[in-house]
């Protein structure tokens, strides 16, 4: 349930949110109160859905992987908006790649963006976060950062479970001084790109039979989470995990 004014007063930036899970976040947030910081790399995509949000939302191109861009857009995001208190770390990508068939241009990419975008997100965000009076970094982990899987996606597999662990770190840093990060974990998501790739394939069965509930989870269920980590209904929570996968972590 969407509660209003939990999160009035806090800007909050969020990478990848043009994405379907991104997107999601982008407007859950804003439904809650945030000013939100629409980050993506297709600029004229993220002024069209900040212009839909209120609060006052922007819309900047932002390369997780460019720490120049993050030191521009953080700078940006205090002078014009006045503070930053949450970060949403949610740009991610994959590669199919196992083990053994992992190219190495296909490692550098996915480590890049969802591995180094997280830490160069939290390294220049943290410190705004901290000056603006404290508040919450939520790291879009995965399932596949904590469990095997498919015995695929190896990179993929490997950033996650980086993310995991970079969070905790991160957090135990952060503690005492405001910042709160913790990683969130979600399950099969239906999303249009998901749906697109998976639809109709013996993996979509595999993902549904899998999870405990019977179904996919939608994009509004991990929004709802990342707002409660972005809260500070979560005040007392750091370095920790939470999962929104229906089950598929419990067996
Ligand atoms: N969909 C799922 O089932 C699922 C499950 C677990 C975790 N996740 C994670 O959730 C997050 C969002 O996934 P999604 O399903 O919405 O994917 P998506 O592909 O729909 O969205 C990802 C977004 O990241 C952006 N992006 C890619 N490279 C970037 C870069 N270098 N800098 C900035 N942005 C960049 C893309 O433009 C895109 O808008 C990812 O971290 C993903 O790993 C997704």
């Amino acid at each position: 349930m969407v509660r209003e004014d939990r999160l009035s007063g806090k800007v909050a930036l969020v990478t990848g949110a043009t994405g379907g899970i991104g997107e999601a976040i982008a407007r859950r947030l804003a439904a809650e109160g945030a000013t939100v910081v629409v980050t993506d790399l297709d600029v004229d995509q993220c002024e069209k859905l900040a212009g839909e949000l209120p609060g006052g939302a922007l819309g900047l191109r932002l390369d997780v992987t460019d720490e120049t861009a993050w030191e521009t857009v953080v700078a940006q995001v205090t002078d014009r908006l006045g503070s930053l208190s949450v970060l949403v770390n949610n740009a991610g990508i994959a590669a199919m790649g196992t083990v053994e068939t992992e190219t190495r241009e296909t490692w550098d990419r996915v480590i890049g963006v969802t591995q180094t975008g997280v830490w160069l997100g939290m390294k220049h965000g943290g410190p705004a976060i901290e000056h603006s009076g404290g508040g919450s970094i939520v790291n879009i982990a995965s399932i596949f950062g904590t469990v095997g899987g498919f015995g695929a996606q190896f990179s993929y597999h490997a950033a996650k479970g980086a993310v995991r662990l970079m969070t905790k770190n991160a957090g135990l840093h952060w503690g005492g001084r405001g910042v709160r990060v913790n990683s969130l974990h979600p399950g099969f998501i239906e999303t249009p790109l998901s749906r697109e790739l998976w639809q109709g394939t013996p993996r979509l069965t595999a993902m549904i039979e899998g999870t405990p509930l019977g179904r996919l989870g939608t994009t509004e269920e991990v929004a709802g989470a990342v707002a409660f980590l972005a809260s500070d209904d979560a005040g007392f929570m750091t370095g920790s995990e939470l999962y929104v996968d229906g089950g598929w972590t419990a067996r």
